[in-house]
C-alpha cells in the first residue's frame, strides 16, 4: 500500500496508544490503517471500545460487534447484499438507521485475489471542492426516501457539512422519477471520478468516517474466500 496524505498507517502494537488515532478520526481528514492487526473478534471489539462505541446487530457474530462480510448462499441465494460476490456502488453505511454510526472500521482477515475486491472511497472534502454553491444548496434541500427515514445527500452538522447516500436503499423504498434518476447517475459519475481504491492486505484494518467518506467495493469471484471483519461504531467525543 503507497504512502499518501490521506493515509495514515500504524503498526499494531499490544497496548496502542489509540489518543493519536481517536484524534485522527476526529479530524477526518484521513483513512486510518493498522497493519498487522489480530485476525480475531476479540481483539477487535477490544481495540474499538477504546476509540468508541460500538453499534451491536442482531446479524453480527453473536450478535455483539462484529460482521463478517464474505459470500455466504443459502438456497442458491446470497444471505444479503453484504454477503454476495457483487460489487457496491460508494455509500453510506445504515442510511436508514435512526441513527447512522460516524465509523467503520474493516478488518481484512482474507484478501480477495489479486485485482478484485478492491476498497473505494470518497472524501466529501473532495466533492465539496468540485462542486458549486447552488449544487451544494440542492443537495442540501431535497430530501431522499430510505426506507422509513426521509434525508437529504449533504447535512450541516455542528457547522460542518456531512454525506449520506446510498442509492440500493433510495431505490428500493421509492420510485424514482426519471429526473431523479439522471441526478443519481450524475452524482455516482461525479463521485466515482473523485474515488480511488485500496487493496487490503490480511491484517490490515481500515478505519473511515462514514458520515465524511463514502466507501464501495470491486466485484469478487464467487468463489472467493475473502473475509472482512466489519464493525460500526460512533467516535469519542474527544472536545
Ligand atoms: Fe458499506
Amino acid at each position: 500500500m503507497e504512502a499518501a496524505e490521506w493515509l495514515i498507517n500504524y503498526n499494531w502494537e499490544k497496548n496502542q496508544d489509540c489518543e493519536q488515532i481517536l484524534k485522527n478520526l476526529q479530524a477526518g481528514n484521513s483513512l486510518i490503517v493498522i497493519s498487522n492487526f489480530p485476525l480475531n473478534d476479540t481483539e477487535l471489539q477490544s481495540f474499538v471500545h477504546n476509540i468508541g462505541i460500538t453499534l451491536k446487530e442482531k446479524r453480527n457474530n453473536n450478535g455483539k460487534d462484529v460482521f463478517d462480510v464474505k459470500i455466504t448462499r443459502q438456497n442458491n441465494f446470497f444471505t444479503s447484499i453484504a454477503n454476495s460476490n457483487l460489487s457496491f456502488p460508494l455509500h453510506t453505511d445504515c442510511a436508514d438507521f435512526d441513527s447512522i454510526p460516524n465509523a467503520i472500521g474493516l478488518l481484512c482477515v482474507e484478501p480477495a485475489d489479486e485485482n478484485q475486491g478492491s476498497n473505494n472511497f470518497m472524501f466529501l472534502k473532495s466533492l465539496l471542492k468540485k462542486i458549486s454553491q447552488n449544487e451544494k444548496q440542492k443537495l442540501l434541500n431535497k430530501k431522499w426516501k430510505l426506507r422509513n427515514q426521509e434525508r437529504s445527500i449533504l447535512s450541516i452538522e455542528n457547522g460542518s457539512y456531512a454525506i449520506c447516500y446510498d442509492r440500493i436503499t433510495m431505490e428500493s423504498f421509492s420510485e424514482l422519477n426519471n429526473d431523479e434518476i439522471k441526478e443519481l447517475n450524475e452524482l455516482d459519475k461525479l463521485f466515482n471520478s473523485l474515488s480511488f481504491k485500496i487493496k487490503l492486505d490480511k491484517g490490515d484494518l481500515i478505519l473511515f468516517r462514514n458520515d465524511l467518506i463514502l466507501h464501495g467495493r470491486d466485484k469478487i469471484d464467487i468463489n472467493s474466500n475473502r473475509l472482512i471483519k466489519r464493525i460500526r461504531f460512533n467516535i469519542y467525543d474527544f472536545s
